[in-house]
């Protein structure tokens, strides 16, 4: 297993998709998990079974994540809890998508406010438990699309995920003293909810810009996050891995 044994992790939005596989990824290698979520209670919970049935150890935790309130409460349990963090993926995300001249003012800043500003209020609490301790790392869930511009119709959820590599970059400076690492992964054209409400043709057309010729599956996310928040990535921060089948831009 790659985490010692008392690893506490935290994953945001690990109800459903990538968050979910991140979850189960984390556990398996021997991290007691909590699996936030914002309103999908049941997803949740099913995550924690799995987990269980599989051996290791979860706990659903509520948050919404743009809600300042909210995840200082969730932090509060898990100082509370574990007295420790050595793992945040801040995770929570959605797209709004809609070309930007029909786009209204909130539907710009719902994407900033999950994906960005949650990933900020995460990050902050995190990090105030883990400077005590000297130790952790952070795995912030970008985006291809904030490298190279998404797709028509994303200027929202993009600016949103090139500001989360950007602030990643900027954290791990901050973090760096304290031991702390600060990551990115930058998946491409994922397997999910998010993704399984795009029209038929739209998604063949991505897919065909893909080398790899498919979609990725949220387990081969999951494993990327794993690596960076374990020991093996010890000299990695700053960093930011593309996983995308091999480029849509
Ligand atoms: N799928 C892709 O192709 C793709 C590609 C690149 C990057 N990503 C990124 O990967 C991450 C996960 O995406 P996904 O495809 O797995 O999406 P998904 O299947 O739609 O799942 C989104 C997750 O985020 C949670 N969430 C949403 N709003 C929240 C809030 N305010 N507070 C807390 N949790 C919240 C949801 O929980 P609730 O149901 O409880 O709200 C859910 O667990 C996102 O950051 C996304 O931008 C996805």
């Amino acid at each position: 297993m790659l985490f010692p044994e008392g690893t506490v992790a935290l994953v945001t939005g690990g109800s459903r998709g990538i968050g979910r596989a991140v979850s189960v990824d984390l556990a398996r290698e021997g991290a007691h998990v909590l699996v936030n979520y914002a309103r999908s209670q049941q997803d949740a919970e099913a995550v924690v079974a799995e987990i269980e049935e599989g051996g290791g150890s979860a706990t659903a935790v509520q948050a919404d994540v743009t809600d300042e309130a909210s995840v200082r409460a969730l932090f509060a349990r898990v100082r509370s809890d574990h007295q420790r963090l050595d793992v945040l993926v801040t995770n929570a995300g959605v797209t709004r998508d809609r070309h930007l001249v029909a786009m209204s003012l909130d539907q710009f800043q719902e994407p900033m406010g999950v994906n960005m500003t949650g990933t900020f209020l995460a990050c902050r609490e995190a990090m105030r438990i883990m400077q005590h301790r000297r130790a952790g790392a952070i795995v912030a869930v970008s985006s291809s699309s904030g490298l190279d511009g998404g797709f028509p119709g994303q200027t929202n959820y993009v600016a949103s995920k090139g500001a989360i590599i950007a602030f990643t970059k900027a954290l791990a400076y901050e973090a760096a003293p304290h031991n702390i690492r600060a990551n990115c992964v930058a998946p491409g054209f994922v397997a999910t909810d998010m993704t399984k409400v795009l029209p038929p043709p739209t998604r063949k057309k991505y897919e065909d810009r893909i080398r790899l010729g498919r979609m990725g599956r949220p387990e081969e996310i999951a494993r990327l996050v794993t690596f960076l928040a374990s020991e093996n990535a010890s000299y990695v921060t700053g960093a930011v891995l593309v996983a995308d089948g091999g480029g849509l831009g």
